[in-house]
């Protein structure tokens, strides 16, 4: 029995319910599927940072470096300057573990309420590659003359060659696994230096991929594109802002923050991948059991998925499509449920449910887990 070293970090406001609700899956999937976890559970965030000044530590990089997974619920609290967590730790473990994809599947499940009038889930079934480590995330930039009327403030974007081309070679190949079709989001047209560093990484790629269609789509015209006509596209790849922005949208169209799970990869097996819904803190909601799981719990089949358990990664997606397709609303008392029972009654389903139609970013994962495309850390 393989056994899954894992740490947790629950972090700030709905942060922790919505990863209480995540491991009471996990350890049913374990049971059913025969795996078991050794869950390490971190205490980082707010609270900790108020109580000791500490962020991203060595201590902590070291710890952490001697997992398979991380497991992250989400950052941010009211009572912290907006940034210092989110930047201080998040982005901190993107690049300390070099996790340089970020993965975020917009699929729209059957059943699951959109929107967008008339969408179906045969045309919603994409995944968006958002580069994860540099870009305007880098954090380079100053200000002169702060405070004044004649303040100046440069924020620059940062892409390199290497960085680039890592995830575009991974996006080559996971189009390859899916509809063999690639698209580069950017704005090249005004963004003229970095613009042109991905079109020549993408062009000089496509060679070694030709069975692979590329396109290309300016990241303005993608928020219209995205909305209306998913099925353009099969995978997207795109630079950090950008992909913080569209895959916001794409959360929209496949029914929700609450929804939208994502994987943070490392590809070269160095470090642990990072597994969090893409939501926030949610500090409105926070205490309340109106999160909606489903987000956390698809992240946490991703996880399994990348860890070689593709049919637990399968089971759990299909018992948290079914669940969520059951609830009278998708967040907040509408659900009908608190958050640890949409929890419980993924974990009550899993096996019973039907499987989910279409590609699976489950088997995405698994494949390019066994390719050596993005390996687990072992
Ligand atoms: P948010 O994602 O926390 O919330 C946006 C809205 O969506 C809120 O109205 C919230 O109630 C709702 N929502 C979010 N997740 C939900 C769920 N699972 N179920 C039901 N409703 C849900 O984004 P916001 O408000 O911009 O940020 C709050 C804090 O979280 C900030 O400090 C922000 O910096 C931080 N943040 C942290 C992230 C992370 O940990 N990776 C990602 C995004 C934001
Ligand atoms: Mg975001």
């Amino acid at each position: 029995m393989s056994t899954h070293k894992i740490a947790v970090i629950p972090g700030d406001g709905i942060g922790p319910e919505v990863i209480d609700a995540s491991l009471g899956v996990l350890e049913a999937a374990g049971r059913a599927f025969g795996f078991t976890t050794d869950l390490t559970m971190i205490d980082a965030g707010a609270g900790r940072y108020l109580r000791t000044g500490e962020l991203w530590t060595a201590a902590l990089d070291e710890q952490l470096r001697g997992h398979d997974a991380v497991l992250f619920g989400a950052m941010g609290d009211p009572a912290v300057t907006p940034g210092v967590l989110e930047r201080g730790f998040i982005l901190a473990m993107r690049t300390a573990f070099q996790q340089a994809v970020n993965l975020r599947p917009v699929k729209l499940y059957p059943g699951v309420a959109t929107p967008i009038a008339d969408l179906t889930p045969e045309r919603c079934d994409l995944v968006i590659v958002r580069e994860n480590t540099e870009g305007a995330y880098v954090g380079r930039g100053s200000t002169v003359h702060a405070g004044t009327p004649h303040a100046v403030a440069v924020q620059e974007s940062v892409n390199t060659r290497q960085g680039v081309e890592r995830v575009v070679d991974y996006s080559f190949r996971l189009a390859q696994q899916r509809r063999g079709k690639l698209t580069l989001c950017h704005k090249k047209n005004i963004l003229i230096e970095a613009g042109t560093l991905w079109q020549d990484t993408v062009d000089d790629l496509a060679v070694r991929y030709p069975d692979v269609e590329v396109d290309y789509v300016h990241v303005d015209a993608m928020c219209f594109h995205l909305p209306v006509a998913p099925e353009r596209f099969d995978v997207v790849v795109t630079d950090n802002l950008f992909g913080d922005i569209i895959t916001d949208l794409g959360a929209v169209i496949q029914g929700g923050l609450g929804v939208a799970a994502s994987a943070n990869l490392n590809l070269d097996g160095s470090a642990p991948s990072m597994f969090e819904a893409i939501h926030g803190s949610a500090p409105d909601i926070a205490g309340k059991g109106w999160a909606n799981p489903v987000g956390a719990v698809l992240s946490t089949a991703m996880c399994l998925a990348h860890l070689g358990e593709r049919e637990a990664a399968l089971a759990i997606e299909a018992a948290a499509v079914n669940v969520l397709r059951g609830l009278p609303g998708l967040s907040g008392p509408a659900m009908g449920m608190d958050t640890g029972g949409v929890g419980r009654e993924i974990a009550e389903q899993l096996g019973q449910a039907p499987a989910v139609t279409g590609r699976s970013v489950m088997d995405d994962l698994a494949a390019s887990a066994m390719a050596g495309s993005a390996a687990p850390r072992r």
